[in-house]
């Protein structure tokens, strides 16, 4: 296989960035991803894919629940504050904001709107796990829209 090509092709997949959140023991961890896809309307299923070794990834493997937070178009600085990992005090991560509803994953006040997943199947291909969740509880801060993964420049594929 020529890599060049597999890599550029990869990348041509369109994505969206998304902070995915979840429950570490009685604590709660977020991350920023893009590798996230709904495959079923019934039940509703999205997939995710989450790279082993990470807090979050320990988190989803315990918890089973993972919580999904849409970012509106412009949120570019929310969607860089998850790539490394950030410490919580008290309802915050750093300056920002969030609450939790349903499974305990933390819901940000910033974000356009949120679903939160119960993990129904796991799959452990490669260096991520795929989780496949089932949604349990959605909501909608305000309409806009969503952040898109070529609007921030950034490439995580390939
Ligand atoms: C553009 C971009 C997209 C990313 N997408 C994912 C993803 O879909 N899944 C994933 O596990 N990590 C992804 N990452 C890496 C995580 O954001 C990073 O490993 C994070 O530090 C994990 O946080 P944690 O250690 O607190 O769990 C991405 C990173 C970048 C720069």
């Amino acid at each position: 296989m020529d890599n060049d090509a597999k890599k550029t092709a990869l990348r041509g997949i369109s994505y969206g960035l998304y902070v995915i959140g979840t429950k570490v023991n009685e604590d709660v961890n977020a991350f920023t991803g893009n590798w996230v896809t709904q495959t079923s309307f019934d039940p509703p299923l999205v997939a995710i894919g989450c790279k082993k070794g990470t807090t979050s990834n320990e988190g989803i493997q315990n918890s089973k629940v993972f919580s999904v937070n849409v970012l509106e178009s412009g949120q570019k600085d929310l969607a860089f504050a998850f790539f490394k990992p950030v410490s919580r005090v008290g309802n915050k991560f750093g300056d920002v904001e969030f609450y939790t509803k349903t499974t305990g994953s933390p819901i940000l006040n910033d974000a356009l709107s949120w679903f939160e997943c119960k993990v129904v199947h796991q799959y452990d291909g490669g260096d991520h796990v795929i989780y496949v969740g089932e949604v349990v509880d959605a909501g909608v801060h305000r309409t806009g829209n969503p952040l898109t993964l070529s609007e921030t420049g950034l490439f995580y594929g390939g």
